[in-house]
């Protein structure tokens, strides 16, 4: 990964935070619209496990996935078509996008993504 434009535009985001702290703040919508891409841009840890069932512990990879600045970290759930849970699975995850219900065989299946802090994906 090139790194270069990452830093250019952490140098303008600290720019505009100390701007913003002047009276001759720019609007501040402006500022929060940059400091959201900061924070999609910093790499963070997630929970990782490969199969967990209802009520257990993880069964199989549990462990720790870093997620690089295009990663998210996911929590992903199976269920049976009676809408009993049937398995979970966490990690990072390219590309994340939150959708519910998606029909895989006899299966439902949600994703969830989140990159608000370490091993938010434990808490969603
Ligand atoms: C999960 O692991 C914890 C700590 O290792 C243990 O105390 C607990 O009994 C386990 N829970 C189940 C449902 O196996």
């Amino acid at each position: 990964m090139d790194k270069h434009p990452l830093l250019g535009l952490l140098i303008l985001l600290c720019w505009l935070r100390g701007e913003s702290l002047r009276p001759t703040a720019a609007p501040s919508s402006l500022t929060s619209v940059f400091l959201f891409s900061y924070e999609a841009m910093e790499v963070i840890q997630c929970r990782m496990c490969h199969l967990q069932f209802p009520g257990e512990n993880c069964s199989r990879g549990r462990g720790i996935c870093t997620a690089t600045t295009d990663e998210a970290c996911t929590v992903g759930r199976m269920f049976k078509k009676n809408g009993k849970p049937w398995l979970t699975f966490m990690g990072c995850l390219k590309n994340c996008a939150n959708v519910e219900n998606i029909k895989w065989s006899t299966y439902l299946v949600n994703f969830r993504c989140c990159r608000s802090y370490d091993l938010c994906n434990e808490n969603i």
